[in-house]
């Protein structure tokens, strides 16, 4: 028996990063993954991965800031796997701009996927984890992919930072109200710190040009300065981090934060 037997999962923006290692990871733990993202071919790449290593994958060209994009996705999910028991909001984009350099133009970018994809994806997604979640004993599931930049500020890109925050208060907004309702699903947060990605080599480059070089080890040395366990995180750290909120082994947790961070908001 795995954790995740039985159960279908949506997740955005896994075609490549954090996303596609969950997408891998619970396709291990027995989910059948359902994989929205604007990136088509790297996405469509992550799904067949997962089909040649024996699981049931598919892709949806999914932007995240578009409502009837969202209709379309929930119904092809529960079209090919009967229902939709794991929703994992993980598309986000970084900004890494300060606030003299950050124009409105920015800011609604930022916003259309890190803040509106996750209202949009839980309100499309709601219906279907209503229904699954009267079926399954400890209900269903929405995770949300907040930040460390979510808990405390970020000296580097406060924009990005205040969307993310946004992200942990809903979090817990959405548990409160649906368990006022009676809905049966869980809501939380997953807060990562510096993690390999193509983001956090975004990150990496921002703290370079704000070191005033384009060398990237400077950057790497002043962001594992800030990391007690002297390491970033990989997305692997982070997927079993997600794989653990999604399971029953979370069953009693709900409105919370998850914070995999290597100590950095320990300080
Ligand atoms: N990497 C880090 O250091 C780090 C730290 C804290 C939090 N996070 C958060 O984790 C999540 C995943 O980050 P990552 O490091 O894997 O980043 P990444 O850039 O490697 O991957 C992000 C994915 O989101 C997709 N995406 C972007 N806009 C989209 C849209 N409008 N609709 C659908 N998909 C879209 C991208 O195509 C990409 O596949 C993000 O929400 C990010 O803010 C990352």
């Amino acid at each position: 028996m795995n954790r995740l037997d039985g159960k279908t999962a949506l997740i955005t923006g896994a075609a490549r990063g954090i996303g596609a290692e969950t997408a891998r990871l619970m396709a291990e733990a027995g989910a059948r993954i359902a994989i929205g993202d604007v990136l088509d071919e790297p996405g469509r790449k992550t799904a067949r991965a997962i089909e040649d290593h024996g699981g049931e994958a598919l892709y949806i060209h999914l932007d995240v800031g578009r409502e009837e994009e969202w209709t379309a996705a929930i119904s092809a999910v529960t079209g090919r796997f009967g229902g939709l028991d794991i929703l994992v909001n993980n598309a986000g984009i970084f900004l890494g701009r300060g606030l003299e350099e950050a124009t409105l133009g920015d800011w609604r970018r930022l916003c259309a996927v890190n803040l509106t994809g996750v209202f949009l994806g839980t309100k499309a997604a709601l219906p279907a984890l209503r229904t699954s979640g009267q079926r399954s004993p400890h209900g269903s599931v929405i995770i949300n992919l907040s930040s460390v930049a979510g808990v405390v500020g970020s000296s580097n890109d406060p924009l990005y930072s205040m969307t993310k925050g946004g992200v942990a208060l809903f979090t817990k907004s959405a548990a409160l109200e649906f368990a006022r309702k009676g809905y049966r699903i869980r809501v939380n947060s997953i807060h990562p710190g510096t993690t390999q990605s193509d983001m956090g080599d975004q990150v990496l480059a921002i703290r370079a040009r704000n070191l005033d070089t384009n060398d990237l080890e400077p950057a790497r040395r002043q962001a594992l300065a800030r990391i007690p366990m002297g390491r970033m995180g990989t997305t692997t750290d982070i997927a079993k981090g997600i794989v653990f909120l999604a399971s029953d082994d979370a069953a009693f947790m709900t409105g919370t934060g998850l914070v995999v961070d290597g100590g950095i908001t320990a300080q």
